[in-house]
This record gives C-alpha cells, structure tokens and sequence, in this order.
C-alpha cells in the first residue's frame, strides 16, 4: 500500500517508519477510533460476549488499546511508557478466544475504521495488519471448546 508524503516525493508505504501512525491521526486519531471501537462493542450483539470478558469500567482498556496501537503503528511506545512490555498473544491467553470472538473483534474495528474517515487504502491496510495478532490470539488462547475435542 503506498500514500503520498505530502511534499511531492515519492508514495511511502504504510508500514514504513511511522506512515501508519500519521495516516491515522497520531495520538488523538488513535484514540478516537479507540473510543469507536468500544462504543460499537457495547452496541453489537455479535460482541457482547467478548464485551463481558473486559473490566466493567472500559477506561483502563481504552487507555491500552489505544497506548498499544501508538506504538503498533510504529509511533512512541505509550503502552510501555505506562504499562511495561507486552506480547500480545500471551496477554490474551487467559481468554477464551476462537473464530467467533475474533470476528466479533474484527467486526468492530472495520465499522469504527470506517467511521474514522480514513484514505480507504489505509482503512484496508489496517483491517489486513489487526487480522494477524487476531489470529495469533486464536492459535494461543483457551479455547475448551478446541481443546476438548
Ligand atoms: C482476537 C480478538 C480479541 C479479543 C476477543 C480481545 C479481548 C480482549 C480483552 C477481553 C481484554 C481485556 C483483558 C483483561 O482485562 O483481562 C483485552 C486486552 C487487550 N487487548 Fe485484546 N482482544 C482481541 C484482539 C486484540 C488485538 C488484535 C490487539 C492488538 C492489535 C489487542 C490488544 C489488546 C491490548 C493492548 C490489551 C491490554 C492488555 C493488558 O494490558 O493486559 N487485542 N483484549
């Protein structure tokens, strides 16, 4: 995926240097898509079981999620300013997270990404690159539905 660099030089890709974290608005682009992203998981149906395994006060985990993806999208580290280190698999094993719940989580993060007014190339970028911790959280977390069978 390529974007302009505003200054007539050659289209950067989004997952060079911090092009990523510029495409989405920096710090407070992140967070706005952050705060989306849990208003339409408290909304959806479809994400009310993945809702129900997060603190009854969302605070702390905007606050993560949205440290986590300054950093994610190759701007400053937030999340271990704040909070120390974090692999991302290992901080969701205690969860039981299968194909449902990934897509419940994906499904979220397309409609607040689309909110965002984003260049769609972009918007499509980012959906594509969460897929992959996603699935890395699937392959780790317990599962007693998978394991048992
Ligand atoms: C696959 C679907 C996913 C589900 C169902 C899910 C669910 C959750 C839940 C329930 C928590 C709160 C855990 C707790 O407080 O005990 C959490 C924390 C977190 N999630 Fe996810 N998540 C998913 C995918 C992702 C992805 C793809 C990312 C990053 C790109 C991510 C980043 C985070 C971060 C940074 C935290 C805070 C972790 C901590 O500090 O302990 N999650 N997630």
């Amino acid at each position: 995926m390529e974007i302009e660099d505003g200054q007539g030089r050659a289209p950067a890709a989004y997952g060079v240097g911090d092009a990523s974290y510029r495409a989405a608005g920096e710090r407070p682009g992140i967070t706005k898509l952050v705060d989306a992203f849990y208003r339409i998981m408290a909304e959806r149906p479809d994400a009310q079981r993945i809702l129900r395994m997060h603190p009854k006060d969302l605070s702390v985990s905007r606050d993560k999620l949205a440290r986590f993806l300054c950093g994610w999208m190759n701007g400053p580290k937030l999340y271990n300013e704040k909070y120390g280190a974090i692999r991302i698999p290992h901080a969701h094993e205690h969860l039981p997270v299968g194909p449902e719940e990934r897509d419940a989580w994906l499904a979220c993060m397309e409609v607040a990404i689309a909110e965002q007014g984003y260049a769609s190339d972009f918007a499509v970028y980012l959906l594509r690159e969460l897929r992959v911790p996603a699935e890395r959280i699937v392959e780790v977390s317990r599962d007693p539905v998978r394991r048992d069978a």
